[in-house]
């Protein structure tokens, strides 16, 4: 098997040029000007394209048992939609319930992703618990080639743990060079807001916002800092929304906190009004931390552009908007959280961001692949486009114009919270180490043959 990629305009996080790509295998082995076609190889023109190094989105759920109920993605159907969106790897959330032991959970995750997924995955590993035997478990969960936990400082009684479970992780983590994720609300003033706002009868989905306001999600974040700063771990804040939780996380980033930062393509593109349309079509945009005043959205870009965020994610996390978020239609606590959006992440990216003028071109490829293979040691094999990288290239066609809908979306989920938007732009070819997997706007790959990546830990 062996591919050429011709006259594409490469970019990478720090360059920008015209040239060829030879792909032998799995693997990328030459870029020159004007390479001739070895015999055999598949050509694939790529003149007035970009040539993207393929895209990682470092927080998704595929197999998600949440809120009484199952986000509807599996890794067949994922994984597809993520590869015509231009995103070839996935980092999953391995998210067990507190009954459920680590080992047996990392077991259960796997199983749903080696040889369904057409697209390569590896694992957060997900630490809702810390009882006795947990640690030599997730020393195992390691060596198995997991080198990130996750965390929840949310979900009271569901995933959260508590602080003397936040410190052992945060100390093992410390001790293994591992880095550690979390979901940063203060999970006490969650519960007790909404209880006060359901006996005031504020049942609607508009509510949700009311129940967990910027200053939540700063103390959660201010929490996991102090914890962080005692015992020198890495970590990593998931979902950003807000100003207030950026100030918290730069302030101890200033004094010597170790500590990177993802936002989400919803928070720089929707806001909190969308949650609070009519007719429970707020619904749809239920997700924590939740959608925010539009303001923080240039506190958000700003924060890409001059590198106080490392990375832009999804939190996939499908719920279907006929049977599954009614579960909340009398009470906004019960709606299952989440706003699809594997597929659009890099369309709404560009169309979004580079077009506007807000973030470059480098930068999306920085902040939507490099920065997260840099962080969850996947890179260089990952991240970049270079000889003796795997061969996952995303042709992308800057020409193209179209509009998003959930009629021609391939993520398993009965909406689109971005119905209707236009995008400018989208992958026209993409690769998975050296195979094309999707041609404009189409699967084309095979089911099954994503590889889960070993990872080493290197946050020591
Ligand atoms: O609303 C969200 N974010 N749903 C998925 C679970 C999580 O918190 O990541
Ligand atoms: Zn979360
Ligand atoms: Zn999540």
């Amino acid at each position: 098997m062996s591919l050429l990629i011709k006259n594409g305009e490469i970019i990478t996080a720090d360059s920008r040029y015209v040239a060829d790509i030879y792909c032998e295998g799995e693997t990328i082995t030459r870029i020159d000007r004007n390479l001739s076609v070895p015999a055999g190889a598949e050509v694939i023109d790529a003149t007035g394209k970009f040539v993207f190094p393929g895209f990682i989105d470092p927080h998704v759920h595929i197999y998600l048992p949440f809120m009484g109920t199952f986000s509807k993605d599996t890794y067949e159907t994922g994984s597809k939609a993520a590869l015509v969106g231009g995103t070839t790897t996935l980092i999953e959330m391995c998210c067990p319930s507190r009954k459920d032991d680590a080992l047996a959970s990392f077991d259960l995750w796997m199983s749903q992703a080696v040889g369904k997924s057409a697209c390569d995955f590896t694992f957060h590993m997900g630490v809702t618990k810390f009882a006795d035997d947990t640690g030599a478990q997730l020393r195992e969960i390691v060596r198995r080639g997991i080198s990130s936990f996750k965390i929840f400082l949310a979900y009271k009684g569901a995933f959260g743990i508590d602080d003397t479970e936040l410190y052992r992780t945060l100390k093992l983590a410390k001790e293994l060079g591992v880095i550690v994720t979390a979901h940063c609300e203060n999970e006490t003033l969650v519960a007790e807001r909404c209880r006060e706002l359901l006996a005031a009868g504020k049942t609607d989905p508009g509510q949700h916002h009311e129940s967990r306001p910027p200053a939540v999600e700063a103390e959660g974040v201010h929490h996991l800092m102090t914890f962080a700063e005692v015992t020198g771990a890495a970590t990593y804040i998931v979902h950003l929304s807000c100003q207030e939780a950026l100030d918290e996380a730069m302030a101890a980033r200033r004094r010597g906190v170790r500590v990177a930062v993802e936002t989400l393509i919803q928070y720089l593109t929707l806001d909190k009004t969308d949650a609070e349309r009519g007719n429970f079509e707020g619904a749809k945009y239920v997700m924590s931390p939740p959608l925010r005043d539009a303001r923080n959205q240039a506190v958000l870009w700003n924060g890409l552009r001059n590198g106080l965020i490392q990375t832009v994610a999804t939190d996939h996390a499908p719920f279907d908007f006929q049977k599954q978020k009614p579960m909340g239609r009398e009470d906004f606590t019960k709606i299952p959280n989440g706003i699809p959006s594997l597929e659009e992440r890099i369309n709404l990216l560009y169309t979004y961001g580079v077009k506007t003028g807000k973030i470059d071109l480098h930068k999306l490829v920085d902040v939507a692949s490099t920065q997260v293979a840099k962080l969850f040691d996947l890179f260089p094999r990952k991240g970049t486009i270079q000889p003796g990288a795997d061969a996952d290239l995303v042709v992308f066609d800057p020409d193209y114009r179209g509009r998003i809908s959930a009629k021609t979306q391939l993520m398993n989920v009965d909406y689109s919270a971005f119905e209707g938007w236009p995008v400018e732009g989208r992958p026209s070819v993409v690769t998975v180490r050296g195979a094309v997997a999707a041609r404009d706007g189409k699967f084309t790959g095979t089911v099954g043959r994503g590889q889960f990546l070993r990872r080493s830990p290197s946050h020591f």
